[in-house]
């Protein structure tokens, strides 16, 4: 059927009658799909793929993967509007060109999703084919496999529409990789359909991964002028933001520094030579996200002046123990929790290859740290709350099972000096699970005895009903419930893993740690 109506479109083409819409939003139609008015150029310039720069480096959290099929028009006639993009002399395809302007503006790993078959570069057959292609919901095999798929937080991904999808190689991509709970940023180009509806099928297809809703939609009459859209929107993600940490010595400790409840600071979390551990890293295999030399930190974000302070949260990012969703699970909520009254903190805690269990210490040695200054920062010691996304719920679930209350680094690491803050207790009065629980990785616990025993505070959990983890959800604050913890549920319907700060469960987490604060 697609073919007879590709066959239709192109001699309606040729007849000059088709006019290709530019709205991103235009829904896909048959009637507009391969429309290529480039369809009877030819040319024999070989399609250049800059794949020689295509490297991956060890340490870039950013991968920008994409299919194109820059399609055999000649150079000479190649005009806005055509597959191809010409760029100092270079033949690009629409969306291999915007994936080049993406990786120059934010950095990252270009990867190219190339299939062992060669599609066809004339437009006729290859309409055809991928007419073909979908109607048999055929997977092509793929030629390029990323390596160290893991260690990318962000996955940039582009490709054109074709028939008002994804081409299918696209899903072979996506079906090759678990994307756990990277980031996906869609950008797709058109010949006038605008995404038609490819970025719920992604969704569906990776329910973990946060999909952050800003995706970058370019007609082909735009790409070859789309520069300045394309840098514009790809700063604008802040994926990019860089921290600044201090420089290592005296003030630079949660131990050394003065807390300053006006300005935020940036502080390690260990003395130098003393982080209690158990994991010997020397070497980033590219697996990791931190390099060796990498110290966990905090970062402070206070109650802006002359507001009511209610107390302190310590908050926890997620991302698998492969990364920390700052931008969505750190910075932007720790703002808002400020804004509130609550004098708030990022953790950045230790990742892999370092273990929950170190990661937890890094969380009760800042704990101990805004206790320790409780009185800078106008809250009463009691009132400090600890919370956590994903893995970084679950480290803080760790965290009050194993290592609240005077125990220190020593628990885990004989060798760890402690110092004064050790003096100071862990505790916390309050938890947070924002699409998490107590457990382990991907496996909520359901043992009661173990979450009585952790004697746990009051706990608020915030899940969306189509979350894969969501029946774990359930199950784990029963269980809590069931071992005397005080337990609060907010669902939300049809949300999926990964919301962070954009849905509104703040004023029901606002409301509960009001509650259990007065309450103490
Ligand atoms: C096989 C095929 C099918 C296409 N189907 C559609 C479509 O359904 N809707 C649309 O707007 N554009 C369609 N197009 C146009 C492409 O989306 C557009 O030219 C795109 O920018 C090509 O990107 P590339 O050069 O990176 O491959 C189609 C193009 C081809 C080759």
């Amino acid at each position: 059927m697609r073919r007879i109506i590709a066959l239709l479109l192109i001699t309606v083409l040729s007849l000059g009658l088709a006019a290709c819409g530019t709205s991103n939003n235009a829904e896909s139609s048959k009637k507009d799909a391969p429309a290529d008015s480039q369809a009877d150029a030819s040319g024999t310039e070989e399609s250049s793929a800059f794949a020689s720069e295509e490297s991956q480096t060890a340490s870039s959290n950013v991968l920008i993967a994409y299919f194109s099929v820059p399609e055999d028009v000649d150079t000479v006639d190649a005009v806005a509007g055509a597959s191809i993009v010409i760029r100092d002399g270079e033949k690009l395809g629409n969306t291999e060109y915007v994936a080049k302007l993406i990786q120059e503006t934010v950095g990252g790993d270009l990867f190219r999703i190339e299939t062992t078959e060669d599609y066809p570069v004339e437009h006729d057959p290859l309409v055809d084919q991928a007419a073909d292609e979908q109607d048999s919901d055929f997977r092509p095999e793929l030629a390029t496999h990323v390596e160290n798929f893991e260690q990318y937080e962000y996955v940039f991904l582009g490709f054109p529409n074709w028939w008002g999808d994804m081409p299918m190689a696209v899903y072979s991509f996506l079906e090759e990789y678990d994307f756990g709970a990277k980031t996906i940023i869609p950008f797709i180009t058109h010949g006038g359909s605008g995404a038609s509806n490819t970025v719920d099928i992604i969704s569906e297809l990776q329910p973990g991964a946060l999909m952050m809703g800003n995706e970058l939609v370019l007609s082909r009459n735009d790409v070859a002028e789309s520069e300045e859209t394309v840098v514009e929107w790809a700063q604008g993600l802040g994926i990019n933001a860089a921290v600044e940490l201090p420089e290592s010595g005296n003030g630079s400790t949660v131990l050394t520094a003065a807390a300053d409840a006006h300005n935020s600071q940036t502080l390690y979390l260990w003395e130098e030579g003393n982080t209690p551990a158990t994991t010997e890293y020397t070497q980033n295999n590219g697996n990791y996200s931190d390099d060796p030399d990498f110290r966990p930190y905090l970062v402070s974000f206070p109650v802006p002046e002359g507001a009511e302070v209610k107390g302190a949260v310590l908050i926890c990012a997620g991302g698998a123990f492969q990364f920390r969703s700052d931008e969505n699970e750190g910075t932007p909520v720790a703002e808002e929790l400020a804004s509130r009254g609550y004098q708030s903190f990022v953790v950045n805690y230790r990742l892999r290859p370092y273990t929950q269990e170190e990661g937890a210490l890094d969380l009760a040695r800042a704990v101990r740290f805004v206790r320790k200054n409780a009185d800078v920062y106008g809250i009463d010691e009691s009132d400090i709350a600890v919370m956590g996304f994903s893995a970084g719920g679950i480290l803080a679930g760790e965290m009050l099972l194993n290592y609240d209350g005077l125990v220190n680094g020593t628990a885990l690491d004989a060798d760890y000096i402690p110092d004064t803050l050790d003096e100071v207790s862990a505790d916390a009065a309050a938890d947070g699970m924002i699409y998490s629980f107590y457990g382990r990785l991907s496996v909520g616990s359901t043992d009661v005895e173990m979450l009585r025993a952790g004697n746990l505070p009051p706990t608020f959990y915030c899940y969306g009903t189509r979350d894969p983890f969501y029946e774990q959800f359930l199950a784990n604050a029963d269980a809590a419930e069931t071992a005397g913890v005080r337990v609060e549920r907010l669902q939300l319907d049809g949300r999926p893993h990964g919301f962070g700060y954009r849905e509104d469960w703040f004023d029901a987490y606002d409301s509960f740690l009001t509650d259990v604060f007065g309450g103490q």
